[in-house]
């Protein structure tokens, strides 16, 4: 198993604090956001790690992480020129990959809870996640039925179908680097992830848990706040 943190983007919902950084090497109290994932990736035992960015602060990433030696892991580093979708985590990461596994995770995701089951029992197929949230109209959402089988899978849906969003935490096999290169770009002209978990779910082979701990996508000025007074709770126990 690799891992793969998608760290690209221009962030430009964040102006002006993205104006001369990442939104990834932003602030979420006391450390910069992207070691949350990061961190994420190392405690479930991932020893390899790509980092895509976006070419502007590729240098700040770098300078800020290195080689992944002092984590305890090795870390490469790919650049993304724009922003095509999440998808294009595996057409960019096919390379790294070679023939191993993935777990993606995006760079302004933060967990509270530890994956190391998931990933370390995973075999092949698609492993994703889900999560109750007040907002699921901005996210990729699945629904269920009474059995907890999984009806639909859409990519921020305009009228309501379930509560429970999928995080930015996914782990497939191999195969997906192949059926990224085949999604076909979304209205929003991007290369959506829910059409590879959708890829999987037709195969039989997409298992979906629901997490119960705090996740936030910290894109917002909002949910940045609330990432930062999370941890710093955390922190303050
Ligand atoms: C993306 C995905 C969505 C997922 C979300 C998690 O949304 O498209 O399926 O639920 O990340 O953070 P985006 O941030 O591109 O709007």
């Amino acid at each position: 198993m690799k891992g793969i943190i998608l760290a690209g983007g221009k962030a430009t919902r964040l102006r002006p604090l993205t104006i001369v950084t990442s939104k990834q090497l932003l602030p979420v109290y006391d450390k910069p956001m992207i070691f949350y994932p990061l961190m994420t990736l190392l405690n479930a035992g991932i020893k390899e790690v790509l980092i895509i960015v976006a070419p502007e602060y590729a240098g700040h990433f770098l300078h800020l992480l290195g080689s992944g030696k002092q984590f305890g892991a090795k870390f490469t580093y790919e650049i993304q020129e724009s922003p095509r979708g999440l998808a294009d985590a595996f057409i960019v990461g096919e390379d790294f990959l070679d023939n191993s596994n993935a777990t993606l995770i995006l760079g302004d995701n933060i967990f509270e809870d530890n994956f190391t089951e998931a990933i370390r029992s995973f075999k092949s197929g698609g492993r994703i996640f889900a999560k109750k949230v007040p907002d699921p109209e901005r996210l990729g959402v699945v629904q269920f039925d009474e059995q907890n089988h999984v009806l639909q899978i859409v990519e921020k849906p305009k009228k309501w179908i379930s509560d429970y969003a999928i995080p930015g935490l996914y782990i497939f096999d191999n195969r997906v680097c192949q059926f990224a290169k085949e999604v076909k770009p979304s209205a929003r002209g991007e290369i959506e992830i829910t059409e590879l978990h959708k890829r999987y779910l037709a195969l039989g082979e997409l298992d979906v848990r629901v997490i119960d701990g705090q996740w936030f996508d910290a894109g917002t000025f909002d949910s940045l706040l609330a990432a930062g007074k999370f941890i710093a709770g955390q922190k303050k126990g």
